[in-house]
């Protein structure tokens, strides 16, 4: 079986993950630190988000150079000992790659813009005037304005991060390039950011499209073709029907790609990312079911509930405050169930929570960049506010709680962004001491993974369909049954034939309350429980 399949992926934000020198930002040496917590945890697979040189204006997401550490993170030798640190426990590690655009000050940007003859002109998408009202994704329109050459270029995200132009060739051969560069040097893979976007069409707006497919297996012939390695794209507009297409296989383009619909459903439809209304956990259960459905022996899912772009998973689906530490675990047991390769994002193993600071404290681009927008479209700052508290990116990149002394043992500087004041209550010195953490339960589940085929082999099956209290399935193949039965609310609630199924079962394999009652008919508040039976 594709190693993959059995793995746990772990997601690490370095800003905001450990520092070691004092100056206020996690780096690789706070990453070295680290690496046994990785391995007493049991993951298989760092992702790490980037780490090249830049200007930092989207955090990193704004490459100057691809070949280069960026001195805040440390020296490419440091980066080295990390991997081999990583390597040694048996730890795999992905890089991430940001290739649908890069900074305006990468190398080819400075030429492009200063010169229209210049071979690197044609890196990136200019046109005369603006030739379309589309949006960027971080507020204003997508055409900027360069005076040396008196045009626009095209920018899906800040104007600091102008997109490249994938028709052409010569840019995808650098790409390819660089890929190997880092293959050649030791990593186990990419996550690919924002991939499905090199097939957009600008001057019809489209932001998707077949070519992404087309680049895609001329990249895997390229970079992939022959090396045991592990691509995830970040494929923000892949439908059920499109997944199957980029991680299938015999297409030869991605191992798996991030579908992202179970993580819209708070927002009104069409009105983007701040217009909020409640979660219907009915609609969040027919996502997962036709994902689960499209993806089975016709390509292979992940599985995620953070990463670095969304809030906390307990403040946002469980309950942050009471049941804090059930409902952390009601959720992941529910995720790691199903059939895909599961990402855990830093902090979510001890059950971190959103923040609510004010105004000024914000360090996201997106969000500051929001709130302009919003309040001229004549939005209410409580309005706006709400919507950072439920959505900003801020949530997820508050540094990891260490422990409860000092900034939380991150730094013993001035964090770059405010620590979330809870940390003297949850962090991950007091987390390590206690039997019934989450930290634990995710060992646990990790371990289950590698134990019982069920996880990765088993079809899917979603009971309770209409029950807008219970998520519950079951996953079966020719020897083993697996079902999973989850209270996603946090009152107690009745739940039919509850007795019969833990009869029906040999056993528990896991389950996020000590005490054994499901000989009645009810589900305590998030309540979670994974039965198993061999056939
Ligand atoms: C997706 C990344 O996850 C996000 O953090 C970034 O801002 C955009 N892509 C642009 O690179």
């Amino acid at each position: 079986m594709d190693w993959w399949k059995k793995s746990v992926v772990y997601q690490i934000y370095p800003m905001s993950f450990k520092d070691s020198n004092g100056d206020g930002i996690g780096d690789i040496g706070g990453i070295i630190e680290k690496v046994d917590y990785l391995k007493e945890l049991g993951v298989d697979v760092i992702w790490l988000t980037p780490i090249y040189e830049s200007p930092m204006d989207d955090n990193g997401y704004d490459i100057s150079d691809y070949y280069k550490i960026n001195p805040l993170f440390g020296t490419m030798e440091q980066f080295e000992e990390m991997l081999d640190k990583l390597h040694s426990r048996g730890i795999k590690l992905i890089m991430d790659l940001v290739v649908n655009h890069t900074s305006d000050e990468h190398q080819w940007f400075k030429e492009a813009r200063k010169d229209k003859n210049s071979k690197y002109h044609d890196f990136y998408i200019w046109k005369d005037k603006p030739i379309t009202d589309q949006q960027s994704f971080f507020s204003g329109s997508v055409w900027e304005y360069n005076e040396e050459t008196d045009e626009y270029y095209y920018h899906l995200f800040s104007k600091r991060q102008p997109d490249l132009n994938w028709d052409n060739e010569e840019v995808r051969k650098e790409v390819y390039r660089l890929i190997n560069w880092w293959l050649d040097k030791g990593i186990d893979g990419f996550r690919m950011d924002v991939i499905d976007l090199i097939g957009k069409i600008p001057e019809e707006s489209v932001m998707f499209g077949e070519k992404s497919h087309i680049y895609l297996q001329e990249m895997h012939k390229a970079c992939f073709e022959g090396r045991d390695v592990f691509t995830v794209g970040e494929t923000s507009f892949a439908t059920p029907q499109s997944a199957p297409l980029y991680s299938d296989k015999e297409r030869k383009e991605l191992t798996m790609c991030f579908g992202f619909e179970h993580l819209g459903l708070e927002e009104i439809k069409g009105n983007g990312k701040w217009d909020l209304k409640k979660l219907e956990l009915n609609e969040l259960k027919q996502v997962f079911k036709i994902w689960q459905k499209a993806l089975h022996e016709k390509g292979w899912n992940s599985l995620f509930w953070s990463n670095h772009d969304q809030p906390r998973i307990v403040s946002r689906m469980g309950n942050d405050t009471t049941y804090r530490i059930e409902s952390g675990k009601m959720l992941g047991l529910v995720l790691h169930g199903m059939q895909g390769t599961p990402y855990i994002y830093q902090g979510e193993e001890i059950g971190m929570t959103n923040v609510k600071f004010p105004l000024e404290d914000y360090k996201d681009i997106e969000t500051i960049n929001m709130v302009k927008e919003k309040q001229e479209a004549g939005w209410s700052m409580e309005k706006i506010m709400a919507g950072i508290y439920a959505k900003g990116r801020d949530n997820a990149r508050t540094p990891i709680q260490w422990n409860s002394s000092e900034n939380a043992g991150f730094t013993t500087g001035t964090p770059w962004i405010k620590l979330n004041p809870n940390y003297t209550e949850i962090n991950v010195e007091d987390t390590l001491k206690q039997e019934n953490s989450i930290f634990n339960f995710y060992q646990q589940l990790i371990k289950i993974r590698k134990d019982y085929e069920i996880i990765t082999v088993g079809d899917f099956e979603l009971l309770y369909e209409e029950d807008s209290n219970i998520f519950a399935y079951t996953r079966k193949s020719e020897t083993e049954e697996l079902r999973v039965v989850a209270n996603f609310t946090g009152e107690e609630i009745e739940c039919k034939g509850l007795s019969e199924i833990a009869t029906e079962y040999d056993r528990v394999l896991l389950t996020n309350y000590t005490l054994n009652r499901t000989v009645k008919d009810v589900l305590r508040p998030y309540e979670a429980i994974m039965f198993y039976k061999s056939i």
